[in-house]
């Protein structure tokens, strides 16, 4: 276990930092303990928002995000603060809609309830004392990705339609990210900042983005796989989470709940006017192996076609160096070694494998 740094001698430039504590009545009592040294601006989810306080430098949610009143309160709240606050939400992580509510209001690190001096400490110490620079635009693209993604997720979840410009923006947005800052940059926020489904889309988002840039593709070419990253596991929005990021393996049974996700996804894509059909086919086919031992369909060879292939190998290297709860990311080099190795069993295409290598040089 590491030593709990005690938050209240963390060190900080001057002036201190002041958050702003949205809080409600059962919640206060742990955090009025926490931050008794923080000089904290108290706002109440049930009061009026008064006394906002033009100085504060991060944003700390503890109310339950499940209470649809709640989530709209606060989406009201954030829009009268200023943009690129630090903003922690204190949830509890097995609620899919507490995850996906904290994402669309701009969560910049979530913590589990009830918040703990630790992650306290952790969210100041990487959000203010190490804050990233002005120029480094890594942290503030993937908070919007991500949460054009939660949206997504949540329309998914309800069937209803999903913003097209905004997925299109933030899709616009990863390629000059990653065109600047370059992809290790990128998947070093994601991982610190996202986790489960999400983390896993904005990795392959990354991945793909990558790919097609480095190997020159055209803008074109580079913005289609970047959308296929960001959109080829919404269908995972109606699977169980226990499922999800179950650590052990998985019953048959459960399995087979896991591998709807491909063709709700497409099912669900397929109504939005989004994609077009080869990559709605990289949708529904991402599981496909060549040899036949893949889902949903068991394709095989020649029936599975070049933009599914790529979406596969590079959805099989991003799930391995993604950072789960019970795991560390897997390097780069064993990530491919393990993607060599599938190459050789004739389940991926070994060209595809040397050319995602290339593309990460
Ligand atoms: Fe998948
Ligand atoms: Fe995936």
């Amino acid at each position: 276990m590491p030593a709990q740094p005690a938050f209240s001698d963390l060190k900080f430039a001057r002036p201190r930092p002041r958050p702003l504590v949205i809080s409600s009545a059962e919640s206060r009592a742990n955090l009025l303990g926490l931050l008794s040294s923080a000089d904290p601006i108290w706002i109440d989810i049930d009061a009026d928002f008064t006394g906002l306080g033009a100085d504060a430098s991060a944003v700390i949610v503890d109310v339950p995000l499940n209470v649809t009143s709640n989530a709209k309160r606060i989406a009201e709240l954030m829009g009268l603060l200023p943009r690129g606050l630090p903003k922690l939400f204190i949830i509890n992580k097995t609620h899919r809609v507490e995850v996906v509510r904290a994402s669309v209001l701009g969560a910049t690190s979530i913590s589990n309830r009830p918040l703990s001096e630790f992650d306290l400490g952790e969210f100041f110490r990487a959000e203010i004392i190490a804050a990233p620079q002005a120029s480094d635009g890594g942290l503030r693209v993937a908070a919007l990705v991500s949460s054009s993604l939660a949206n997504i997720l949540d329309a998914v979840l309800t069937d209803e339609a999903i913003n097209i410009p905004t997925v299109e923006e933030a899709s616009g947005e990863i390629a000059s990210t990653l065109d600047g800052a370059g992809l290790e940059s990128w998947l070093q926020t994601v991982r610190e900042h996202h986790q489960g489904t999400l983390q896993h889309c904005l990795i392959v988002a990354g991945v793909m983005t990558r790919f097609g840039q480095q190997l020159g593709m055209s803008e074109d070419d580079v913005r289609r796989l970047t959308r296929i990253g960001l959109l080829h596991d919404v269908g995972k929005a109606t699977i169980p989470t226990a499922l999800l990021d179950k650590p052990s393996k998985l019953t048959d049974d459960e399995f087979s709940i896991i591998k709807t996700h491909p063709y709700r996804g497409f099912r669900f894509l397929s109504k939005q006017g989004i994609l077009g059909t080869d990559e709605l086919a990289a949708v529904v086919g991402h599981h496909e192996y060549l040899d036949g031992s893949g889902y949903p369909y068991a394709l095989m060879d020649k029936s599975i076609g070049d933009l599914v292939r790529i979406t596969t190998v590079c959805d099989v290297y991003s799930a391995l160096i993604e950072r789960r709860p019970y795991k560390r990311e897997m390097s780069p080099a064993d990530a491919l070694d393990i993607l060599n190795k599938m190459a050789s069993e004739g389940k991926v295409e070994l060209s595809l494998v040397r050319a995602l290598a290339r593309s990460l040089d």
